[in-house]
């Protein structure tokens, strides 16, 4: 069926799912919009929607499904994610990883690896604490949000991350084996993102008793499996039965009264 779109003159968007469309992109099958309507996307399974401007919200973050999307969505928002997203939704979420993290962590040698860093917010918190003293790594798919990392500093004018790596979480990672002493990460285990198939690779790389603190969109961690995979890894002896802090994600708006769980424990 031929797209038509009846006027985009408004729109963000560029692509439909295959029926007619007006620039309040509604769904036929009532679910609001086809970015949350599976059967939109079955009767049009070539369709894509691509919001083109660089202008993107917590709509553009959930809806992307693979690797791809996330480069594509990534290399468009690095520019802007934090002067528009971070600043007008009060996203505070790097602030309580870091807390929970530090209040767990107890220093040894190897750096922290920051898993889904973008432009560097979580090293960026945990630098603010005077008493962490570690180094940090940094590890995103997308390149362009690495830069943004690359050029943040401490107080005293040093690099905030001493390596970033590009990669991809739901592969191998070209990463050393018992490298790290804490792995840390925000805003990555969600929607379309990362789910539990990184953590053999994360294990792999984290030293024996290392500190896990991750921030997990509570939907995703239902809908993916976490709690199965923590069970099991416990059972096997790989990781110390996870505790769970709730920390704040946005101070303002619509979603400022929402706590997401980050999961604390140990590498045995
Ligand atoms: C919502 S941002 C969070 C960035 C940062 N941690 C923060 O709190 O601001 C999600 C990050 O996950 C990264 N990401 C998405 N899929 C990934 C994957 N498969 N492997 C590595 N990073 C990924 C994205 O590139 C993006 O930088």
């Amino acid at each position: 069926m031929p797209y038509v779109v009846k006027s985009i003159a408004n729109s963000k968007w560029d692509t439909y799912w295959g029926f007619e469309m007006t620039n309040n992109r509604e769904c036929p099958h009532g679910k609001g919009s086809p970015d949350w309507c599976n059967k939109c996307k079955s009767e049009n399974p070539g369709g894509n929607q691509r919001n083109l401007s660089n202008d993107f919200d917590l709509t553009d973050a959930y809806s992307v499904e693979t690797p791809e999307d996330n480069l594509d969505l990534y290399a468009r928002w690095a520019d802007t994610y934090e002067s528009s997203f971070v600043a007008d939704e009060g996203y505070v979420y790097h602030h309580g990883v870091a807390a929970a993290f530090l209040e767990n962590f107890i220093s040894r040698n190897g750096p922290i690896l920051d898993v889904g860093c973008g432009t560097g917010l979580v090293g960026e918190a945990l630098c603010a604490n005077s008493s962490f003293q570690s180094s940090i790594e940094g590890l995103d798919l997308s390149s362009e949000m690495l830069e943004h990392a690359r050029l943040k500093k401490t107080a005293a004018g040093q690099p905030i991350y001493r390596d970033l790596h590009t990669g991809d979480l739901t592969t191998s990672l070209n990463l050393p084996d018992n490298a790290y002493s804490g792995i840390i990460s925000c805003g990555t285990f969600t929607h379309g993102h990362v789910g539990p198939e990184a953590f053999d690779e994360l294990y792999r790389v984290a030293q024996p008793g290392a500190l896990f603190a991750l921030g997990i969109n509570p939907d995703h961690f239902s809908n993916q499996g976490f709690e199965t995979r923590f069970r099991e890894d416990v059972s096997a002896g790989i990781i110390t039965a996870p505790v769970y802090k709730k920390v704040q994600v946005y101070s303002t708006g619509a979603h400022a009264e929402e706590r997401f769980p980050v999961g604390i424990f140990q590498l045995i």
